[in-house]
Protein backbone atom coordinates (compact mmCIF):
# COMPACT_ATOMS: atom_id res chain seq x y z
CA UNK A 1 0.00 0.00 0.00
CA UNK A 2 1.29 3.80 -0.85
CA UNK A 3 -0.09 6.24 1.73
CA UNK A 4 1.91 9.26 0.64
CA UNK A 5 0.12 9.08 -2.91
CA UNK A 6 -3.34 8.37 -2.51
CA UNK A 7 -4.57 11.29 -2.13
CA UNK A 8 -3.45 12.44 -4.93
CA UNK A 9 -3.79 9.32 -6.75
CA UNK A 10 -7.95 9.75 -6.63
CA UNK A 11 -7.56 14.00 -7.17
CA UNK A 12 -6.04 13.38 -10.67
CA UNK A 13 -8.52 10.71 -11.50
CA UNK A 14 -11.60 12.88 -10.39
CA UNK A 15 -10.45 15.44 -12.30
CA UNK A 16 -10.57 13.04 -15.89
CA UNK A 17 -13.00 10.49 -15.26
CA UNK A 18 -15.15 11.79 -11.68
CA UNK A 19 -18.43 13.32 -12.22
CA UNK A 20 -18.50 16.97 -12.94
CA UNK A 21 -21.84 17.69 -13.80
CA UNK A 22 -24.04 17.40 -10.62
CA UNK A 23 -26.08 20.77 -9.31
CA UNK A 24 -24.44 20.77 -6.40
CA UNK A 25 -20.65 20.93 -7.86
CA UNK A 26 -18.95 23.94 -8.95
CA UNK A 27 -20.76 25.82 -5.49
CA UNK A 28 -18.98 26.89 -2.46
CA UNK A 29 -22.26 28.05 -1.03
CA UNK A 30 -22.68 25.87 2.12
CA UNK A 31 -26.29 25.86 2.04
CA UNK A 32 -26.31 24.27 -1.05
CA UNK A 33 -23.80 21.83 -0.44
CA UNK A 34 -25.95 20.71 3.15
CA UNK A 35 -28.90 20.57 1.41
CA UNK A 36 -27.25 17.98 -1.41
CA UNK A 37 -25.28 15.90 1.42
CA UNK A 38 -28.31 15.46 3.59
CA UNK A 39 -30.28 14.55 0.88
CA UNK A 40 -27.86 12.09 -0.77
CA UNK A 41 -27.33 10.45 3.00
CA UNK A 42 -30.08 7.68 1.82
CA UNK A 43 -31.12 8.43 -1.54
CA UNK A 44 -30.02 7.58 -4.78
CA UNK A 45 -28.38 10.61 -7.32
CA UNK A 46 -30.64 10.23 -9.85
CA UNK A 47 -33.77 10.43 -7.67
CA UNK A 48 -32.34 13.40 -5.46
CA UNK A 49 -31.60 15.44 -8.44
CA UNK A 50 -35.34 16.77 -9.49
CA UNK A 51 -36.08 16.84 -5.65
CA UNK A 52 -32.91 19.14 -5.38
CA UNK A 53 -33.83 21.44 -8.20
CA UNK A 54 -37.71 21.80 -6.45
CA UNK A 55 -36.26 22.80 -3.16
CA UNK A 56 -34.37 25.30 -3.85
CA UNK A 57 -36.41 27.30 -5.68
CA UNK A 58 -39.06 26.87 -2.87
CA UNK A 59 -36.13 27.57 -0.61
CA UNK A 60 -33.31 29.42 -2.20
CA UNK A 61 -31.42 30.41 1.51
CA UNK A 62 -31.15 28.78 4.88
CA UNK A 63 -33.16 32.12 5.88
CA UNK A 64 -35.62 31.34 3.94
CA UNK A 65 -36.16 27.43 5.30
CA UNK A 66 -35.58 28.30 8.92
CA UNK A 67 -38.81 31.31 8.11
CA UNK A 68 -41.19 28.14 6.81
CA UNK A 69 -43.17 26.12 8.55
CA UNK A 70 -42.42 22.44 9.14
CA UNK A 71 -45.43 21.54 7.18
CA UNK A 72 -44.47 23.70 4.40
CA UNK A 73 -41.50 21.73 3.98
CA UNK A 74 -42.57 18.08 3.93
CA UNK A 75 -44.39 18.49 0.63
CA UNK A 76 -40.81 19.42 -0.83
CA UNK A 77 -39.79 15.82 0.37
CA UNK A 78 -42.50 13.95 -0.08
CA UNK A 79 -40.97 10.59 -2.03
CA UNK A 80 -37.54 10.93 -0.07
CA UNK A 81 -38.03 8.72 2.56
CA UNK A 82 -36.31 9.05 6.08
CA UNK A 83 -38.55 11.83 7.02
CA UNK A 84 -36.38 12.58 10.33
CA UNK A 85 -34.10 14.20 7.59
CA UNK A 86 -36.38 16.53 6.49
CA UNK A 87 -37.66 17.88 10.25
CA UNK A 88 -33.53 17.83 11.47
CA UNK A 89 -32.76 19.65 7.66
CA UNK A 90 -35.72 22.34 9.25
CA UNK A 91 -34.10 22.73 12.50
CA UNK A 92 -30.88 22.45 11.77
CA UNK A 93 -31.46 26.02 9.09
CA UNK A 94 -33.40 27.36 12.46
CA UNK A 95 -30.31 26.98 14.62
CA UNK A 96 -27.91 28.29 11.59
CA UNK A 97 -30.16 31.16 11.20
CA UNK A 98 -30.48 31.99 15.10
CA UNK A 99 -27.08 31.17 16.63
CA UNK A 100 -24.60 31.39 13.85
CA UNK A 101 -25.98 34.26 12.18
CA UNK A 102 -27.28 32.08 9.06
CA UNK A 103 -23.82 31.89 8.27
CA UNK A 104 -22.20 27.63 8.34
CA UNK A 105 -19.70 27.20 11.00
CA UNK A 106 -16.48 26.34 8.07
CA UNK A 107 -15.16 23.53 10.91
CA UNK A 108 -16.61 19.61 10.89
CA UNK A 109 -16.11 19.67 14.22
CA UNK A 110 -18.87 22.56 14.70
CA UNK A 111 -20.98 21.49 11.37
CA UNK A 112 -21.39 17.82 13.83
CA UNK A 113 -23.15 18.98 16.40
CA UNK A 114 -25.77 20.26 14.40
CA UNK A 115 -29.39 18.40 14.00
CA UNK A 116 -28.81 15.43 11.24
CA UNK A 117 -25.37 16.30 10.67
CA UNK A 118 -22.75 13.47 11.57
CA UNK A 119 -19.52 13.02 11.20
CA UNK A 120 -19.24 12.46 7.96
CA UNK A 121 -21.36 14.51 6.34
CA UNK A 122 -19.86 17.12 8.48
CA UNK A 123 -16.37 16.65 6.45
CA UNK A 124 -18.16 16.54 3.12
CA UNK A 125 -19.82 20.00 3.99
CA UNK A 126 -16.57 21.89 5.26
CA UNK A 127 -13.95 20.32 2.68
CA UNK A 128 -16.53 21.39 0.01
CA UNK A 129 -17.72 24.81 1.19
CA UNK A 130 -13.99 25.91 3.24
CA UNK A 131 -11.19 23.21 1.71
CA UNK A 132 -11.36 22.51 5.24
CA UNK A 133 -8.65 18.91 5.07
CA UNK A 134 -11.45 16.81 6.81
CA UNK A 135 -11.50 12.91 5.60
CA UNK A 136 -14.99 11.98 5.19
CA UNK A 137 -15.82 8.25 5.90
CA UNK A 138 -18.90 7.07 4.07
CA UNK A 139 -20.42 3.18 3.51
CA UNK A 140 -18.73 3.39 0.08
CA UNK A 141 -15.63 5.17 0.96
CA UNK A 142 -15.18 2.62 3.69
CA UNK A 143 -15.75 -0.14 1.16
CA UNK A 144 -12.26 1.42 -1.01
CA UNK A 145 -10.60 1.94 2.26
CA UNK A 146 -11.08 -1.44 3.27
CA UNK A 147 -10.57 -2.98 0.33
CA UNK A 148 -7.28 -0.74 -0.19
CA UNK A 149 -5.75 -1.19 2.74
CA UNK A 150 -7.20 -5.02 3.71
CA UNK A 151 -8.91 -3.88 6.85
CA UNK A 152 -11.00 -7.15 8.09
CA UNK A 153 -13.50 -6.92 10.37
CA UNK A 154 -17.44 -5.85 9.96
CA UNK A 155 -17.67 -1.69 9.26
CA UNK A 156 -20.11 -0.42 11.42
CA UNK A 157 -18.30 -1.86 14.72
CA UNK A 158 -16.21 0.42 16.72
CA UNK A 159 -12.92 -0.96 16.64
CA UNK A 160 -13.22 -0.99 12.50
CA UNK A 161 -14.97 2.21 12.18
CA UNK A 162 -11.39 4.00 14.60
CA UNK A 163 -9.46 1.66 12.34
CA UNK A 164 -11.02 3.62 9.03
CA UNK A 165 -11.03 7.13 10.63
CA UNK A 166 -7.37 6.79 11.74
CA UNK A 167 -6.48 5.80 7.85
CA UNK A 168 -8.40 8.53 6.90
CA UNK A 169 -6.54 10.83 9.17
CA UNK A 170 -3.16 9.53 8.42
CA UNK A 171 -4.00 9.80 4.55
CA UNK A 172 -4.22 14.05 4.63
CA UNK A 173 -1.65 14.18 6.79
CA UNK A 174 0.77 12.36 4.51
CA UNK A 175 -1.21 14.38 1.11
CA UNK A 176 0.45 17.48 -0.45
CA UNK A 177 -0.28 20.37 1.67
CA UNK A 178 -2.09 21.59 -1.33
CA UNK A 179 -4.26 18.42 -1.97
CA UNK A 180 -7.84 19.93 -3.63
CA UNK A 181 -10.37 18.61 -1.03
CA UNK A 182 -13.11 19.01 -3.65
CA UNK A 183 -11.47 16.78 -5.88
CA UNK A 184 -10.56 14.47 -3.06
CA UNK A 185 -13.75 14.60 -1.42
CA UNK A 186 -15.38 13.50 -4.20
CA UNK A 187 -13.13 11.26 -6.25
CA UNK A 188 -13.97 9.04 -3.35
CA UNK A 189 -17.14 9.24 -3.77
CA UNK A 190 -17.28 8.56 -7.41
CA UNK A 191 -14.46 6.32 -7.03
CA UNK A 192 -16.43 4.39 -4.11
CA UNK A 193 -19.85 3.87 -6.73
CA UNK A 194 -18.57 3.93 -10.60
CA UNK A 195 -15.46 1.77 -9.84
CA UNK A 196 -14.77 0.05 -6.62
CA UNK A 197 -18.22 -1.06 -6.18
CA UNK A 198 -19.84 -3.29 -4.08
CA UNK A 199 -20.63 -6.58 -6.76
CA UNK A 200 -17.80 -6.37 -8.97
CA UNK A 201 -15.25 -3.76 -8.79
CA UNK A 202 -13.67 -2.60 -11.82
CA UNK A 203 -9.89 -2.53 -10.93
CA UNK A 204 -8.13 -2.55 -14.39
CA UNK A 205 -10.03 1.17 -14.17
CA UNK A 206 -8.88 2.30 -10.61
CA UNK A 207 -6.02 4.58 -9.66
CA UNK A 208 -6.00 2.79 -7.14
CA UNK A 209 -5.09 -0.78 -8.52
CA UNK A 210 -0.93 -0.36 -7.77
CA UNK A 211 -0.57 -1.30 -4.46
CA UNK A 212 -4.48 -2.47 -3.56
CA UNK A 213 -4.21 -5.12 -0.88
CA UNK A 214 -7.58 -6.56 -2.24
CA UNK A 215 -6.64 -6.33 -5.81
CA UNK A 216 -3.65 -8.25 -4.79
CA UNK A 217 -4.59 -10.96 -2.72
CA UNK A 218 -8.28 -11.41 -5.14
CA UNK A 219 -10.02 -10.45 -2.11
CA UNK A 220 -12.49 -8.14 -3.32
CA UNK A 221 -15.07 -10.02 -2.40
CA UNK A 222 -14.06 -10.80 1.36
CA UNK A 223 -13.70 -7.17 1.81
CA UNK A 224 -15.03 -5.11 3.63
CA UNK A 225 -15.99 -8.01 5.98
CA UNK A 226 -19.17 -9.60 4.32
CA UNK A 227 -22.24 -10.14 7.18
CA UNK A 228 -22.60 -13.96 8.31
CA UNK A 229 -25.41 -14.85 7.18
N1 LIG B 1 -23.24 11.12 -2.12
C1 LIG B 1 -22.98 11.87 -1.04
N2 LIG B 1 -22.42 13.03 -1.39
C2 LIG B 1 -22.33 13.04 -2.75
C3 LIG B 1 -21.84 13.95 -3.71
N3 LIG B 1 -21.34 15.12 -3.34
N4 LIG B 1 -21.92 13.60 -5.00
C4 LIG B 1 -22.42 12.40 -5.35
N5 LIG B 1 -22.87 11.51 -4.50
C5 LIG B 1 -22.84 11.82 -3.20
FE1 LIG C 1 -11.28 -1.24 -5.28
FE2 LIG C 1 -10.13 -2.73 -7.18
FE3 LIG C 1 -9.45 -0.15 -6.85
FE4 LIG C 1 -8.71 -1.97 -5.08
S1 LIG C 1 -8.06 -1.85 -7.22
S2 LIG C 1 -9.55 0.03 -4.62
S3 LIG C 1 -10.50 -3.31 -5.06
S4 LIG C 1 -11.45 -0.98 -7.52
Amino acid sequence: VYLSTFAQRIVRWQRQHGRQHLPWQHTQDPYRIWLSEIMLQQTQVTTVLDYYTRFLTRFPTVQSLAQAQQDEVMPYWAGLGYYARARNLHRCAQVIVKDYQGVFPPHSEVLATLPGIGPSTAAAIAAFAYGERAPIMDGNVKRVFCRYFGIEGLTHLRATEKKLWELAHQVLKLAPTDLDMTAYTQGQMDLGSQICTRGTPSCAQCPLQDGCYAKTHQKQHLLPTPKPR
